[in-house]
C-alpha cells in the first residue's frame, strides 16, 4: 500500500538536507511545507500573502492553510505511492488530519541540539536552480558561488534565517511541535538518528532506517 514517511525535527536539523537521499533511495517526492509556502510568498499568492507574516516572525502558519496546502498536493498524480514529508506535520492537530487522509510507515525524528541550531540556520544557502542545501561553514560548494549539482550562481538565503527568527522558530517547535514525538511514539511510527554528526553519517543512519 502506498505510504508516507515524515521527516520531523527542529529549524536547522538537516530536513531539507537529507531529503534528496532519501527521494532518491525511495522514489517518493519530497513535500515540504516551508517550500511550498516560500513558492507561495515569491508568487504573491494570497496564500503568500496571508503565510508571509507568520514565517517572517518564526511562528507556524495557521492548521487549516497547512492542511489545506497538504490536501491539494496529495491530489497531484506524483503522490500516488506517498510521498516524504519535510516539515509537516508540525502540530498534533496537523498529524490528526494527515491521518485521515495518508497513511505514515515511519516518522524519522532527526535530533540536534538547540545549541547547534543558531550556527547552522545563520550559515545556510540555497541554490536558486535546484534547491540544493549548503552552508559556509560546514558544507560549502566546490567552487564559490557555483552549485555543485546543478551548476547555477545564485544562490539565495531565507528571510527567516536570522538570528532572532530563530529563537523564536525554536520556541515554536518546542511548545507546538514537539509534542507530536509522543503523539508518533504511541502508535509506534517515531525512529530518531543523530543529527549532531556529519551529513553522510546522519545520511547512513536514516538509510538503515528505510
Ligand atoms: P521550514 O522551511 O520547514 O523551516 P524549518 O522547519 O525551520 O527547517 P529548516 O528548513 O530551517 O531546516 P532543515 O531541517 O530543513 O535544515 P537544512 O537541511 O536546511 O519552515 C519555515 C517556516 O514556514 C516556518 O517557520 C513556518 O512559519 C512555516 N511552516 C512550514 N511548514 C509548516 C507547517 N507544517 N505548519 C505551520 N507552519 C509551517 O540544514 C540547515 C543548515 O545546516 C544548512 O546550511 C545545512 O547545510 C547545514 N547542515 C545540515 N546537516 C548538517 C550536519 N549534519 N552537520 C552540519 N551542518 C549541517
Ligand atoms: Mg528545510
Ligand atoms: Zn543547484
Amino acid at each position: 500500500m502506498a505510504s508516507s514517511i515524515v521527516l520531523f525535527g527542529p529549524p536547522g536539523a538537516g530536513k531539507g538536507t537529507q531529503a534528496g537521499n532519501i527521494v532518491s533511495i525511495t522514489g517518493k517526492p519530497q513535500v515540504s511545507t516551508g517550500d511550498m509556502l516560500r513558492a507561495a510568498v515569491s508568487a504573491g499568492t494570497e496564500l503568500g500573502v496571508e503565510a508571509k507574516g507568520y514565517m517572517d516572525s518564526g511562528q507556524l502558519v495557521p492548521d487549516e492553510v497547512i492542511i489545506g496546502l497538504i490536501e491539494e498536493r496529495l491530489t497531484q498524480s506524483d503522490a500516488v505511492n506517498g510521498v516524504l514529508f519535510d516539515g509537516f506535520p508540525r502540530t498534533v492537530a496537523q498529524a490528526e488530519a494527515l491521518s485521515h487522509i495518508a497513511e505514515v510507515s515511519i516518522v524519522i525524528a532527526i535530533e540536534v541540539p538547540d545549541a547547534r541550531i543558531v550556527e547552522r540556520i545563520c550559515g545556510r544557502y540555497t541554490c536558486g536552480g535546484c534547491g540544493a542545501v549548503y552552508h559556509d561553514t560546514f558544507n560549502p560548494t566546490t567552487n564559490p558561488g557555483v552549485c555543485d549539482h546543478c551548476g547555477h550562481t545564485d544562490m539565495k538565503r531565507r528571510a527567516d534565517d536570522n538570528e532572532g527568527t530563530v529563537r523564536n522558530r525554536l520556541e515554536a517547535y518546542h511548545a507546538q511541535t514537539s509534542p507530536l514525538a509522543a503523539w508518533y511514539r504511541k502508535r509506534d511510527l517515531f525512529s530518531a538518528v543523530n543529527g549532531d554528526q556529519g551529513i553522510d553519517l546522519v545520511g547512513e543512519e536514516i538509510a538503515a532506517l528505510l
